[in-house]
């Protein structure tokens, strides 16, 4: 049975991080972030692979400028709530600002609340080199690790912005550098976030895990995006690489103005929408 007759006949099984691991130049993967029961259970029924507990959470749901202040206990929040979706999609926690980069201890202690106490099958840090010694110890300990180099949000103090990455040939070694130490580390599969595609291209051919792209052209393995900027739910600034597939925001306007308008005249409930 192929894995897209498993899904229409319902009888697919969970995504495991080895399993996403062992689709490397087999198939593409379609991540999307998640941080909620019913964005869960829908993007579940359309068959991601991955949901992704992202710290984005911070500005598309909790309003915040950056994902700098949000906190472990906040994505635990959230991971529960995608959890209780029961998807069979792969739910991959972001360990937030803060809770890895103190060391690889702090690292360890924050990934294993996200397991635990959230239900995370793997958890995500930013981060090349750097983040090496804290995805190995993570690894040691049973827990899978998704890797993200390039632009990398919660480093936007030091980048200035939201800027692309690896540009010119000395950053884009580097970063090949990094994601090799990721790999050499234990990763099962790498964000790529904001750089050249050429780039992208390079690492994607450079290591043996899958590479997750976002900004980062089509050679990635998979592609992710943020389920508001991909819906038509997230306001201001869109960045080129998002593809609008949805108006949530408009469609979702237009149908709270019809039950505003429904209430003041009167029409809203019926007869048959009362009890007797
Ligand atoms: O937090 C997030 O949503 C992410 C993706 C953009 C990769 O890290």
């Amino acid at each position: 049975m192929t894995r897209v007759t498993q899904v229409k006949s319902g009888k697919s099984e969970r995504w495991t991080a080895p399993k996403i691991r062992a689709l490397k130049g087999k198939e593409r993967i379609a991540v999307i972030t998640a941080y909620d029961y019913p964005t869960a259970v829908v993007a579940d029924r359309a068959g991601v692979e991955v949901i992704l507990v992202g710290d984005s959470l911070g500005m598309v749901v909790l309003g915040y400028d950056s994902t700098l202040p949000v906190t472990v206990d906040e994505m635990i929040h959230h991971t529960k709530a995608v959890k209780r979706a029961q998807p069979r999609a792969l739910v991959v926690t972001d360990l937030p600002f803060m809770s890895y980069q103190t060391g690889p201890v702090e690292a360890l202690a924050n990934a294993g609340r996200l397991v635990k106490e959230g239900g995370a099958d793997a958890v995500k840090l930013e981060g090349g080199e750097r983040a090496a010694e804290a995805v190995r110890i993570m690894v040691e300990a049973g827990i899978p690790v998704m890797g993200h180099i390039g632009l990398t949000p919660q480093s936007v103090l030091q980048f200035g912005g939201y800027r692309v990455q690896g540009r010119g040939e000395e950053a884009a070694e580097r970063l090949l550098a990094d994601a090799q130490a990721l790999e050499h580390a234990g990763i099962f599969s790498l964000v790529l976030e904001g750089m050249p595609a050429d780039l992208s291209a390079r690492v994607t051919r450079g290591i043996g895990v899958p590479t997750i792209g976002i900004g980062a052209g089509a050679c990635c393995d998979g592609q992710v995006l943020v389920w508001h900027d991909a819906l038509g739910f997230s306001f201001g600034h869109q960045p080129k690489f998002v593809r609008k597939y949805a108006d949530l925001a408009e469609n979702t306007a237009a149908g709270l103005a019809r039950f505003v308008d429904d209430v003041k005249q009167g029409r809203f409930p019926t007869a048959e929408e009362s009890y007797e």
